[in-house]
């Protein structure tokens, strides 16, 4: 049975941990999935770990789309949220609510996820309206760096941190099922994580977030140019690979491979006519 958005607030009530793991193909989602993560976030970050962009700014509907169709082919269990690209729910409630849904007739995702806070309230909540979730995402949002001035950490002052938490409610009564809090203190986190009754989603957060997120090329170890300091790397699959594409090379190079087990027999007399 797949995870609804209910079961997702339902966990904050009894206090259960929330987990969620970006995917952007069908391979990875149908692993997470199967290891047994609640929600599978088709982030935007795919425009740096998979497309290799320099930022999220650039990433088109048409590429999350193409995305998401893959991850939620691979997900059978997990709620799938497909990340709203720069752009697309900006100029008009309009053009919002039909990208919005694009995600779920087009790419059979179950919710959508947007970045902003108090100013992005009207848009969440006509989303909403026509039957589509939708979850928040406030401090660090990859979207306005050029605003932000880089990747910093949000809500250091009381000015910062009371604009944060009136975001958060602000998206809550808009109707979002759950918020992403980026790069935000832990202290700060645990008190928006008190404030508000719909799950808090954290990523560089603190241990105090009803759930965390984690990009999944992070934490597998697949992503060289640069770790952030959230993140935890469980398993280092760029080395795995590096090393194995590296003995492929050596045994093409000396005969190694491929073996008779690897090759297909026939019957060499039919090569003597031929
Ligand atoms: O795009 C993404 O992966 C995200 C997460 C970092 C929350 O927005």
């Amino acid at each position: 049975m797949r995870v609804t958005t209910s079961q997702i607030r339902e966990m904050k009530k009894k206090g259960e941990r929330i987990t969620m793991i970006t995917a952007y193909d069908y391979s990875i989602a149908k692993l997470v999935d199967e290891a047994g993560v609640e929600m599978i976030l088709v982030g935007d970050s795919l425009g740096m770990v998979v497309l290799g962009y320099e930022s999220t700014l650039p990433v088109t509907i048409e590429e999350m789309l193409h995305h998401t169709k893959a991850v939620t082919r691979g997900a059978k269990n997990a709620l799938v949220v497909g990340d709203m690209p720069f752009m697309t729910y900006h100029t008009s409630i309009p053009e919002a609510v039909r990208n919005a849904g694009r995600f779920l007739q087009e790419a059979n995702a179950q919710a959508v996820k947007l970045e902003g806070g108090m100013h992005m309230a009207e848009t969440v909540r006509h989303i909403v309206n026509c039957g589509i979730p939708v979850m928040g995402h406030i401090g660090l949002t990859p979207q306005s760096i050029n605003q932000l001035g880089g990747f910093k950490v949000q809500g250091k002052t009381s000015n910062a941190a009371a604009s944060l938490l009136a975001d958060a409610k602000a998206l809550e009564e808009a109707g979002a099922f759950a918020v992403v809090l980026e790069c935000i203190p832990a202290p700060l986190s645990k008190l928006i994580s008190e404030r508000i009754a719909i799950p808090t989603i954290g990523i560089g957060a603190g241990v105090n977030c009803d759930g965390q997120v984690q990009v999944v090329s992070d934490l597998i170890g697949l992503f060289s140019d640069f770790v952030p300091k959230h993140a935890k790397q469980y398993a280092r699959l760029g080395e795995l690979i590096r090393g194995a594409v590296g003995q492929y090379i050596e045994e093409v190079k000396s005969n190694a491979f491929p073996t008779a087990k690897e090759s297909f027999a026939m019957d060499e007399r039919i090569l003597e006519n031929v």
